[in-house]
C-alpha cells in the first residue's frame, strides 16, 4: 500500500484543516447550552462520511444526540468493518487553565510532539482519532484500495454514559452486523513504542448527599453539638480504603480477576519509567494499593476515586457555618468479572450501613459498564498489530488501560463480535484536561495505519 502515504502527503494540510474545522464547534454533550453544537457537530460527520464516499449515510435519531451510521458495502462475501467513534466532548472547564481558548484550535510544538500538535477540547479524545478513520476511508475508496466492506456509527454521548447507543444497538444488530469493530479512542505507550490496548475498566459512578441538620447553623452556637455533614462525608470516604490502600466495601473484591505471576511478569516487560512519569506529574512519591505495581494500579486492579466535592460555604472570606449538606461524585474503576450494577448495589449498602445515625444518605448511582479484555490471538488483532509493525517499523506491546469504554461490552454482547482497540494517543495528550492536544504527526500515523488493518484483515479473513 504505497499510496497511503503519498497520498497524506499529498493532502496533510486540508486533513489538518477539516480538523480544525471540527474542533471548532463546541459538542459538550454534559451541556445543555451546547445542544445545538453537539447536532450540529453530527451534521459535520455526517457531511464528512459522504464526502469520503460512503454510500449511505444516515443521521439516526434516538432518544439523546443522534448517531451517524454511513456504509460501504463492495461485497457480501467479504468481511465488514464497523468503525465506532464519538463526536462529543468533554466540557472545558475549568477554562482559565487553558493556554489558548479550548475550541480556538492552534498547532504548537511541544517537547513529546516536535512536529507540532494540535490544541482543543477533542482534539485527541475523540475527534481526531475519529477522524483519523473517516481520513482513511476517504483515501481507500479514493484510490480503489478498499479491500472489504466498511461500517460507521458514530455517537455524541460517550462522555455521559452512551445511554441512547445503549438504546440502538439492540433495536440495530442487523444494520450494525459485523465481523470485527475497529475503535480509536485510546492511546499507546509512546511514539517510538507503539502499543495496542487490550483492556478497558469497567466503571461505577456515584453520587452521594449527606444530610444533617434541617438548615445551615451558625458553626459556633451548634458547632460540637450536632454532625457536621461535612465532617462526617469526609470520614465516610477516608474510610472506604485501609492502610493498604485496598476497599473495603464487603464483597468488592470477590470476583477481581487476578493475574497469573507469568501474565504479571509479561505485564512488567512493557517499558516504563517511574522517574519520568513522576516528573512529568510533578509527584515526589507515587501512591496506591499495597503489592501492585503502578502499571498494575492503572489498569488490572478496580479503583474508588472521589471526582468532586462540595457543601459549605465556598465563597470569599470566611464564614461561620455548619452546612446542613454535603455532596460528593464517586468513580470506581472495574475489571473483568466485575459486574457494575452489582458493584454500585454493594456500594450503596456499605456506605448506607457506615453512616451514623445522626446523619441521612442519599446514594444515587449514574451510569456504568462492564470492562472488556481483547484475545490477542484472534485475527483482528493480528491484523492491527501488523499494520502496526509496518508503519511503525515495530512490533506493539499489547497493553491493558485503565480508561473505560463502557459500550464495547455491550457490543460484544448484542453483535457478538470483537473489538480492536487502535488508539493513537498518548497519555500526556491531556484528554479530559486544560490544554488538550493531538500530535500532528500521531493523526497522520493513524490515517496511514488503518487502511493497512483493513488489508491484513481481508487477507487474515480468507
Ligand atoms: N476515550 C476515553 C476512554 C479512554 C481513554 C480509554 C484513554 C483508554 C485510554 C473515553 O472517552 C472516556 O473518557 N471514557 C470515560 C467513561 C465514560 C463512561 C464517561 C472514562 O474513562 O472516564
Ligand atoms: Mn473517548
Ligand atoms: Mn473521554
Amino acid at each position: 500500500m504505497k499510496n497511503v502515504t503519498s497520498y497524506i502527503k499529498t493532502h496533510k494540510n486540508r486533513f489538518i484543516n477539516e480538523l480544525i474545522e471540527l474542533l471548532k464547534i463546541p459538542s459538550v454533550s454534559a451541556d445543555s447550552a451546547h445542544n445545538q453544537d453537539v447536532l450540529n457537530t453530527a451534521d459535520f460527520v455526517k457531511r464528512s462520511l459522504e464526502k469520503a464516499g460512503c454510500d449511505k449515510v444516515e443521521l439516526c435519531e434516538t432518544p439523546g444526540y443522534p448517531i451517524i451510521y454511513a456504509e460501504k458495502i463492495i461485497d457480501k462475501n467479504l468481511p465488514t468493518v464497523l468503525v465506532y467513534g464519538h463526536y462529543d466532548v468533554q466540557p472545558a472547564d475549568p477554562i482559565n487553565l487553558w493556554d489558548s481558548p479550548p475550541f480556538e484550535p492552534v498547532i504548537k510544538k511541544t517537547d513529546t510532539h516536535p512536529e507540532g500538535a494540535i490544541f482543543a477540547r477533542g482534539a485527541c479524545d475523540d475527534k481526531g482519532q475519529m477522524y483519523m478513520h473517516v481520513k482513511a476511508i476517504e483515501f481507500m475508496i479514493s484510490s480503489g484500495e478498499l479491500p472489504c466492506n466498511v461500517k460507521f456509527m458514530i455517537e455524541g454521548e460517550e462522555e455521559v454514559g452512551s445511554e441512547s447507543l445503549s438504546w440502538f444497538v439492540p433495536r440495530n444488530k442487523e444494520k450494525l452486523a459485523n465481523d470485527i469493530i475497529l475503535i480509536s479512542d485510546t492511546g499507546m505507550i509512546a511514539n517510538d513504542i507503539p502499543s495496542i490496548t487490550t483492556g478497558l475498566r469497567g466503571l461505577s459512578y456515584v453520587e452521594v448527599e449527606v444530610t444533617g441538620p434541617n438548615r445551615d447553623l451558625h458553626s459556633g452556637l451548634y458547632g460540637g453539638a450536632v454532625a457536621n455533614p461535612i465532617n462526617i462525608l469526609t470520614k465516610m470516604i477516608a474510610s472506604l480504603h485501609d492502610e493498604n490502600n485496598h476497599i473495603t466495601i464487603p464483597g468488592f473484591y470477590d470476583n477481581v480477576e487476578e493475574l497469573s505471576s507469568d501474565e504479571r511478569a509479561e505485564m512488567a516487560k512493557a517499558p516504563f519509567s517511574i522517574e519520568n512519569y513522576k516528573k512529568a506529574l510533578q509527584i515526589e512519591e507515587l501512591y496506591g494499593e499495597k503489592g501492585y505495581s503502578t502499571n498494575e494500579r492503572n489498569s488490572i486492579r478496580p479503583t474508588l476515586d472521589v471526582n468532586g466535592i462540595w457543601g459549605g460555604y465556598m465563597g470569599e472570606g470566611a464564614k461561620t457555618v455548619i452546612a446542613s449538606k454535603a455532596s460528593a461524585k464517586i468513580s470506581m474503576r472495574l475489571v473483568p468479572n466485575q459486574e457494575w450494577r452489582e458493584i454500585t448495589q454493594l456500594f450503596k449498602n456499605h456506605f448506607e450501613n457506615i453512616a451514623p445515625k445522626s446523619v441521612s444518605v442519599k446514594v444515587t448511582p449514574h451510569h456504568g459498564g462492564q470492562g472488556y479484555v481483547t484475545p490477542i490471538d484472534n485475527i483482528g488483532y493480528k491484523a492491527a498489530s501488523k499494520a502496526y509493525e509496518t508503519t511503525f517499523g515495530k512490533i506493539p506491546i499489547p497493553q491493558r488501560s485503565g480508561g473505560s469504554i463502557p459500550i464495547v461490552a455491550l457490543f460484544e454482547k448484542e453483535l457478538n463480535s470483537k473489538t480492536i482497540l487502535m488508539g493513537f494517543g498518548l497519555d500526556s495528550d491531556a484528554i479530559h484536561s486544560p490544554n488538550e492536544h493531538f500530535g500532528i504527526w500521531n493523526y497522520l500515523k493513524g490515517i496511514e495505519t488503518i487502511p493497512h488493518f483493513y488489508k491484513n484483515y481481508t487477507e487474515l479473513f480468507k
